[in-house]
């Protein structure tokens, strides 16, 4: 197979820019290593900034008007009390609840339609030529066996990228930090116990309170990283989201939980983003904690700079814009990872921290500055709903 961009990876990353290449005319190939109905049955974040709707909305992608639900604020819980972030009204912008399966099946379903070239199941996949041709050679869900050859690889391969290992190491510099917590997440069965999410911040830890449907909620609590989810049974999991959240007249509205999992923390940036005819977008260059939702946005806005330059560089053969990708998609990336470590350090407890007592009360100080300032929840608006214009 001969195309003009060979992508690997067919998360949200990888078809929305086959998507974007489509439209503008260029031709691309999409393997996936990953069964369609894997990647649809995913559970991940649920929070899209205006920017990422923008994006799918501008390209025909527009279930997330119809199925989102727009969010103008969001909650901060500290110690049981409220505090209002307004999105809105601090900084005129506000986020979108669509969870990441649904960008995932409506970007897959389009492509379909659209007769777009996207190899699910793919094994045995491999590739070469990263500085010349690029190519990548894989046998597809049937067992017939493939060479695709490209003038641009895109490795939009998530985390556990094949493409990432195969910059050479001093080509590239890789950062890298741990975190002394994880998140347990459960989906249950139950009403939204309110309008936006809640953000909780106690002594017994930090709590997430997100949505769905109108009958299948999102939460989440930190844990210890080697907790095993199985572990668990229902009420020992209510508990500790009471203990977190519930207070001043505010309760948890409970149900079955139908789903638990253990999700790992850690920041990771590979940079730059490109070697050769070798471009990163996404996970495969980056990994935010999952606090503030940042991963898939960051994915999206790759793919939007990514896309503009090969656009620029298939219609008119200049490579100024794709000689600046990395850079310009660092510029962001590093933003959402402060934001992510911040927003991560300002909310948990510290089980390893030495100095507990200092830290708590250090860091209770700290959202007591934010919270009460204007311009501290502004700042936080406008990182959250991603530092829209800048
Ligand atoms: C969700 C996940 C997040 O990490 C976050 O900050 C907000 C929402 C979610 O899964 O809904």
């Amino acid at each position: 197979i001969t195309t003009q961009v060979a992508i690997m990876g067919a998360g949200p990353a990888g078809l929305m820019l086959s998507h974007l290449l489509a439209q503008a005319g260029i031709e691309s190939t999409v393997v996936e290593i990953r069964s369609r109905a894997d990647i649809s049955a995913t559970i991940r974040a649920g929070i899209l900034e205006a920017g990422s709707v923008d994006l799918l909305v501008g390209s025909g992608i527009d279930n997330v008007l119809r199925n989102g639900h727009e969010h103008e604020g969001t909650e901060f819980r500290v110690n049981g009390e409220s505090h209002r972030i307004d999105f809105k009204d601090l900084v005129g912008q506000s986020v979108w609840l669509y969870p990441q399966n649904d960008v995932f099946d409506d970007l897959s379903a389009r492509r379909e339609a659209d007769g777009g070239d996207v190899r699910y199941s793919c094994s045995d996949v491999s590739t070469a030529d990263l500085t010349g041709q690029p190519k990548v050679f894989f046998t597809d869900s049937d067992g017939a066996q493939f060479e695709l050859r490209a003038q641009i690889l895109v490795g939009a391969d998530g985390s556990r990228s094949h493409c990432r290992f195969q910059i050479p190491e001093n080509e590239r510099t890789w950062y890298f930090n741990e975190y002394p917590f994880a998140w347990f997440g459960i989906l249950t069965e139950a009403p939204r116990s309110a309008d936006e999410l809640i953000y909780a911040n106690s002594e017994h830890g930090f709590a997430l309170i997100s949505q769905r449907t109108d009958t299948v909620q999102r939460m989440y609590f930190q844990c210890d990283p080697k907790t095993n989810a199985a572990d668990w049974t229902d009420e020992q999991i209510w508990e500790q989201l009471r203990a977190r959240v519930n207070g001043n007249g505010f309760e948890l509205k409970e149900g079955p939980v139908i789903d638990k999992m253990v999700l790992p923390f850690r920041s990771f940036v590979n940079a730059p983003m490109r070697y050769g005819n070798l471009f990163l977008a996404g996970d495969a260059a980056h990994t935010v904690p999952p606090t503030g939702a940042k991963g898939l946005n960051l994915a999206l806005h790759d793919v939007k700079l990514l896309f503009e330059g090969l656009d620029s560089f298939f219609s008119t053969g200049s490579s100024a814009l794709v000689d600046s990708y990395s850079d310009r998609a660092l510029d962001r990336v590093w933003k959402a990872q402060n934001f992510s470590y911040w927003m991560t350090t300002l909310l948990h407890t510290v089980p390893t921290e030495e100095n507990h007592a200092f830290f708590r009360a250090r860091q209770l100080g700290e959202l007591r500055s934010l919270l009460e300032s204007e311009h501290g929840r502004a700042y936080i608006a406008e990182c959250y709903t991603g530092w829209q214009g800048k």
